[in-house]
């Protein structure tokens, strides 16, 4: 796997913040969880080459949608709806990188249901997002933007977009890109780092009354 592990690009454990890693599609045998596992070993080089490295709490918590049992969608209501089992872990996040596919000109429903079931738990946060498909996932990252902004989430210049990214797995099926996607990749999420630590200091000594 190609994977930086360049200290400043980083969301270092060093730093305090704490990423979640979403990953937002559920059909059987979906590529998702690969593409979020690069993105964590990324964010987080120690604990995936090791995983008893890894910190607790660990700074990078995947969260997988078709892992998740959100309520049944007749009980949302705006701003959210009865507190789902991943609300805890949203709100303790201070970023998150949205891994998703593209799924006819946008990003799937099982990604906007976990987004339209929180909503304070996202709020005045940074977050990139890594898309794929046969296209490159293009029009999943720009309809995400528009969502995220509503939310007052602050989404990242960079984003990435994989084409055909199960043609670039390795024997072991990781996904393993030349290095300029991986550099790609470093990039995002430097400058979410950035807006990490700028967003949270932010959150605790300006808090937004509106
Ligand atoms: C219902 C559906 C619609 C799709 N539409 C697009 C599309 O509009 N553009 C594209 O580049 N790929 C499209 N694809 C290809 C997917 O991006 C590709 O199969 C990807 O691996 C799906 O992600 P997943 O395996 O995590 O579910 C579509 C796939 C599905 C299942």
């Amino acid at each position: 796997m190609s994977v930086s592990t360049d200290q400043n690009s980083s969301l270092s454990p060093a730093a305090g913040l704490r990423v979640a890693v979403i990953s937002g599609s559920v059909r059987k045998d979906r590529m998702g969880p690969t593409i979020a596992r690069w993105v964590a070993a990324a964010l987080d080089p120690a604990a995936a080459l090791d995983p008893a490295a890894a910190l607790d709490p660990a700074p990078v918590d995947l969260i997988d949608v078709a892992q998740v049992a959100l309520p049944d969608d007749s009980l949302l209501y705006p701003g959210g709806g009865p507190k789902s089992e991943v609300a805890d872990r949203i709100a303790t996040a201070d970023a998150f990188v949205f891994v998703t596919p593209e799924y006819n000109h946008s990003y799937p429903a099982s990604l906007k249901r976990l987004i339209d079931w929180h909503y304070g738990e996202w709020r005045l946060k940074p977050a990139t997002v890594v898309a794929y498909g046969v296209q490159g996932g293009h029009a999943a990252i720009a309809h995400l933007r528009g969502v995220l902004a509503e939310l007052s989430v602050v989404t990242t210049r960079r984003a990435l977009g994989l084409r055909a990214p199960w043609t670039s797995l390795d024997d072991h099926g990781r996904y393993a890109p030349d290095a300029e996607l991986s550099r790609g990749l470093t990039a995002s999420l430097t400058e979410l780092r950035w807006w990490a630590q700028v967003l949270a200091d932010a959150r605790r000594d300006r808090p937004l009354m509106t």
